[in-house]
């Protein structure tokens, strides 16, 4: 079922099942398991999948694959599957264990086991009265240190907000930046575009991550640094784009104010690392802790959101952590064909797996959302981007897709000739509420038509035939004509509260985690980015180097590479 189509046919077909576990160029690669089997064997039935065709043999197709969770409704009615598809993917489910592994997680087991680690993201929005422990310390309710921090978290965003936290010069505070990069920076600016309505106007929240100085230059334009608030946002500390910037945002502010008492006034900082923060020269008694059993990218319900807390106040964020709590217990509780981040999960495999189709479109019909693609680009990639399963053997087949996307209806004027007619199949999720924040015109029915208007073209195209009759002039039929079967899913919410994008984020949180299980890696490590690091901090010592011999230690590309700058660089500093 791969998007192998010529782009004007009206199915897709499925690739041929009996090369399935041993030639990757002629059909899918799977483990020879009885599930994958019977998955890769129901493909090959099921040949091609005519959306068309599949609504009209079942009127109840799209009232079956209908499902709801908390304030979420999934629609994947949509898709390239036929009316028994969920049930063998439930089943990989059942034999990859994801239940267990589920249960593990919440069970504070040490399911990241490359870097011995418990994975415990649900604990940051469990209810005080909960308790939920690293199995590694099972006496000590991880959950006390959540609402301890929380509490702390809430008492300064409250300060903040009301003018009575005041900076080094005794006025209050107008601009928050908070400096982070990855999940310190992705997760909080994501949230904070998405939840602006809820914002309060007397603040400024802007973000800084990446260590061109033109961003922390653009963060710094016209703000009053007696006004000002930097929170250093880093679980390590360590990070190189991190502390580069807030080296420099200090060292500005301590130029302006002439006291380096100033930076206890003006710096916060959030980290799992105390050392680290006095090392930097911000008092702990500004640093808000979270722990090592939270991955950065599942991080901003952690301390990590305290620039957004200070945008839209703790009771709001509180009920964002309620909205991933929601979902937490669907995740938990709902049967496996009704739950929705294990039927996304399994959709995705499906066609990583089956179909070997190799991106998957967010699409949220929310401009408020715009970010929110970014933010699953590192979810989804840095967590499911490996080759490697959890016992060290090479993965058999494909797993994470490549995530990207943009809000509708912009992308419709950008990318969508290709979702529609290019060579191509991508699988997308058009995400959209019903009502909006706003009361501008026409504007939401204007935005909900398109996103409608998208799903149902992908899906059922239009024939040749259909072409013709509207008298088009043959030269132009096979242009004009939409191959349709292109595969969707509509996620609609009520309004994007801060309740609904707790859920949001959750579900794909989870989604990401069943698709890890089923692929057998660690969800939640990321030594995929580590020899870049490495790399760049040797180029470091050679660009600034005064050795004016020509550098020669890498490839000759990188050599000429980095020589070419380095001429410019001293013609630049004379
Ligand atoms: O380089 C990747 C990464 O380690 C991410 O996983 C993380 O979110 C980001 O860097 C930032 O790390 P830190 O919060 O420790 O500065």
């Amino acid at each position: 079922m791969a998007g192998s189509g010529s782009g004007v046919g009206q199915t897709v077909t499925v690739n041929d099942a009996a090369a399935a576990t041993t030639d990757i160029s002629t059909g899918p690669v799977v483990p020879d398991t009885p599930a994958w089997n019977a998955l890769v064997a129901h493909a090959a039935q099921l040949g091609e999948v005519d959306l068309r065709t599949a609504f009209a043999n079942d009127p109840e197709r799209a009232e079956a694959m209908t499902i709801e969770g908390g304030d979420l409704l999934l629609d994947y009615s949509k898709h390239l599957i036929g009316a028994d598809t969920m049930a063998l993917l439930t089943a990989l489910a059942a034999e990859t264990d994801v239940a267990g592994r589920r249960d593990a997680m919440f069970a504070g087991e040490h399911i990241n086991s490359t870097e011995d680690r418990a994975v415990l993201h649900t604990a940051l929005r469990a209810p005080a009265d909960a308790v939920m422990s690293d199995a590694d310390e099972p006496d000590h309710n991880v959950v006390d240190d959540v609402h301890e921090v929380l509490g702390r978290m809430a008492e300064t965003a409250d300060r903040i907000r009301s003018g009575e936290w005041t900076g080094h010069a005794g006025r209050p505070i107008r601009t928050v930046i908070n400096i982070g990069i990855g999940g310190s920076d992705l997760g909080p600016v994501m949230a904070t575009t998405a939840l602006a309505a809820f914002a309060a106007d007397h603040i400024d929240t802007r973000f800084v991550s990446n260590v061109d100085g033109d961003d922390l230059g653009e963060a710094l334009r016209g703000v009053d640094l007696d006004e000002t608030l930097f929170i250093v946002a880093s679980k390590t500390f360590t990070t190189q784009e991190t502390l580069a910037n807030a080296r420099e945002a200090r060292a500005r502010l301590v130029a302006h104010t002439g006291d380096e008492a100033a930076v206890a006034k003006h710096f916060l900082a959030l980290s799992t690392n105390a050392e680290g923060v006095a090392a930097f020269g911000i008092d702990t008694d500004n640093m808000f802790g979270f722990w090592d059993w939270v991955g950065g990218r599942y991080s901003f319900d952690s301390a990590i959101g305290m620039s957004l807390m200070i945008a839209i106040g703790p009771d709001a964020f509180n009920e964002m952590l309620e909205g991933f709590r929601t979902m937490d217990e669907h995740f938990l509780t709902a049967e496996p064909a009704r739950n929705l981040p294990m039927v996304m999960g399994l959709l995705g495999v499906w066609y990583r797996n089956i179909a070997d189709l190799a991106t998957l479109a967010v699409l949220p019909y929310v401009n408020d959302l715009a970010r929110f693609p970014a933010y699953l680009q590192q979810l989804d990639m840095e967590s499911n981007g490996k080759r490697i399963r959890v016992d060290g053997s090479p993965v058999i087949g494909e797993t994470g897709p490549i995530v990207w996307g943009e809000p509708g209806t912009n992308g419709q004027h950008a990318f969508y000739q290709l979702l529609h007619q290019g060579t191509t199949v991508v699988p997308a999720d058009f995400i959209g509420v019903l009502e909006p924040h706003h009361a501008i015109g026409e504007h939401h029915d204007l935005l909900m038509a398109n996103l409608f208007a998208q799903t149902e073209a992908l899906a059922f195209g239009k024939t040749a035939d259909e072409v013709r009759a509207e008298g088009v002039e043959e030269r132009l039929v096979a242009h004009k004509t939409f191959p349709g079967n292109r595969p969707t899913s509509t996620i609609l919410a009520p309004k994007l509260t801060p309740h609904v994008l707790g859920q949001l984020v959750a579900l794909y949180e989870h989604k990401v985690f069943v698709q890890g299980v089923i692929w057998g890696i660690n969800s939640f490590d990321q030594w995929g980015v580590e020899l870049g690091k490495v790399l760049a901090k040797r180029l470091v010592a050679e660009i600034q180097s005064d050795d004016a011999a020509p550098v020669t230690g890498h490839d000759s590309s990188t050599n000429a590479l980095v020589e070419r700058y380095r001429v410019a660089r001293r013609t630049r500093l004379g």
